[in-house]
């Protein structure tokens, strides 16, 4: 028995790892995926010019990226129009979700979030002791109009939501998250994440506005730039607000490479039109393969389509779990009823012609 002594919240924590990801699934089956389309990446990559300055700069590999990162803070700055100090870029959305529950719970603290929703928010919130008030889906979305009744009982230090959202793919317009800002008090800091806003249409992404000292909105290089696996994101906060990560976050944390590919990506926003494009053409065929297959999806203003498997999860999970065995990585959403469903990431072609392939077999196998 060890006689280290952990932190008393550490040792309440249950020894699991969280997220299982592909790899996961490929050592235990021992078979790689031929269609890696469940982890809502963007398959179709970074621009060239990423690609060139990465290649530019890999000599430089054994320095230590700016800690102030003000190169790709000024390029986020001209993009968006917002001060440079109202930016802080971090190890992707996932690490700055984590600084903001370091910077606000307490042991104890209430938070809310939505019930099913992107689960890396609950498990920072959980390893600094929060207490997670969860609101459950209405028609799909996240229920805004429970979320801010629920907070105005339970005043939580912080509230989170992704819009659009993550796993379902729905989003409110930006009248709906303004109201929704707006009737929420100033003692509560919304934490409203825009990892997928890039592939929203107009009219989702509020103009931002960040004389607002309790929204904190977050972005991400992982999805439409495409550089999920260099780890860069940002947010964008009242200053005072983002003055305080400097407290804590990993001042090194994104290295020398991710912030010259990020600073090359911000500055070709023609691929991001491109990818767009990928992006739009892929959804449609999903939703052509669903329909083929007599299932409902979701419409989606990500780079992902949630398909209704028109059962329960069980259900969804055996075409879910065909689909793996047949060399597709998908994944579906955790609770109920949100889980009768299976959520399907934008493909190459070949990744669709095999899904196409693989979805009537995995639907058949789940009906036996
Ligand atoms: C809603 C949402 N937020 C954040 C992330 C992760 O973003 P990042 O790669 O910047 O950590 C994801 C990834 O799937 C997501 O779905």
């Amino acid at each position: 028995m060890s006689t280290l002594r952990f932190a008393r919240l550490i040792e309440e924590l249950p020894a699991t790892v969280p997220f299982v990801g592909p790899e996961n699934l490929e050592r235990s089956s021992g078979r790689t995926f031929l269609s890696r389309i469940g982890a809502n990446e963007n398959v179709f990559g970074p621009s060239s010019n990423v690609l060139e300055e990465i290649d530019r700069f890999k000599g430089t590999s054994w320095q230590y990226g700016d800690p102030e990162l003000l190169e790709l803070r000024s390029a986020i700055s001209d993009l968006l129009g917002v001060d440079i100090d109202e930016i802080v870029v971090g190890e992707g959305i996932d690490a700055l979700l984590g600084y903001v529950c370091h910077l606000f719970i307490d042991p104890g603290d209430t938070v809310i979030t939505s019930d099913g929703s992107y689960p890396t928010f609950n498990f920072h919130a959980k390893g600094h002791g929060g207490q997670i008030h969860s609101i459950s889906y209405v028609s799909d979305h996240v229920d805004l109009k429970s979320l801010a009744e629920s907070a105005s009982i339970k005043d939580p230090k912080l509230i989170y939501l992704a819009n659009p959202d993550n796993p379902m793919g729905t989003s409110w317009d930006s009248e709906d998250i303004d109201e929704f800002v707006s009737g929420i008090s100033e003692r509560s800091l919304i934490l409203l994440d825009e990892a997928y806003g890039e592939f929203a249409g107009d009219g989702v992404l509020p103009a931002i506005n960040t004389s607002l000292t309790n929204l904190i909105r977050f972005r991400t290089f992982s999805k439409a730039y495409g550089l999920a696996g260099l780890r860069i994101g940002y947010a964008i906060g009242h200053r005072d607000l983002i003055r305080e990560f400097e407290k804590i976050r990993n001042h090194f944390g994104v290295g020398k490479l991710s912030q010259v590919a990020a600073l090359a990506a911000i500055k070709d926003q023609g691929h991001i039109t491109h990818t767009l494009r990928l992006v739009e053409e892929s959804k449609a065929r999903i939703y052509r393969i669903a329909a083929d297959n007599g299932l409902r999806v979701i419409q989606s203003d990500t780079n992902f389509v949630t398909i209704d498997c028109g059962y329960d999860g069980d259900y969804a999970r055996q075409v879910l779990e065909s689909l793996i065995r047949m060399r597709v990585f998908v994944r579906m959403p955790a609770v109920a009823p949100l889980d009768r469903c299976i959520r399907v990431t934008c493909g190459t072609n070949s990744d669709l012609d095999l899904f196409a392939q693989s979805l009537p077999i995995a639907l058949a196998e789940a009906g036996e």
